[in-house]
């Protein structure tokens, strides 16, 4: 008998900030690799994985972190963040992979994402995880939401 064992809320939402950050890095090659199509697919990758990210934050873990936390300056500094990369994501997307502004506009995502990610990962997690939020149980419903969300879209 197998039982299917979801993350729980934490580890599933520092996975998807991995699987960004190993996007990035790939991005970095085609992009030295001078590699214009592998530039174009791998930016539409991870702008569709970070605006999945960000929605099951937004409608799920942030709402229950602010509850069981109570600290709303970090969840709407947070919110700041995340609607100042929709709007890069959203100029990303009307541009053509060898326009000289693509990489610049890529790049400065990977960097607004990575200081995003460092303070979720070093103070809201940390703050979640003495709080009495029930992280396994969030974890389903963002597990849930997610895939939910890749089928709408079409993402494996
Ligand atoms: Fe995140
Ligand atoms: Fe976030």
């Amino acid at each position: 008998m197998s039982t299917i064992v979801a993350p729980n809320a934490i580890e599933l939402l520092e996975a998807d900030h991995r699987e960004a950050e190993a996007l990035f890095e790939e991005f970095e090659k085609a992009k030295d690799a001078g590699d214009n199509q592998a530039k174009f697919e791998i930016a539409t990758k991870v702008c569709a994985a970070l605006l999945i990210h960000m929605e099951i934050e937004e409608t799920i873990f942030y709402p229950a972190a602010r509850d069981a936390t109570g600290d709303d300056d970090k969840l709407n500094e947070a919110q700041v963040e995340h609607d100042g990369a929709k709007k890069l994501i959203a100029e990303i997307g009307k541009l053509k992979p060898e326009d000289p502004m693509f990489d610049a506009k890529v790049k400065v995502l990977s960097e607004q994402i990575e200081h995003h990610v460092e303070e979720e990962e070093n103070e809201l997690f940390p703050e979640t995880k003495k709080s009495d939020m029930d992280l396994e149980a969030i974890g389903e419903q963002l597990e849930e939401a997610k895939s939910e969300l890749k089928n709408q879209h079409g993402i494996p």
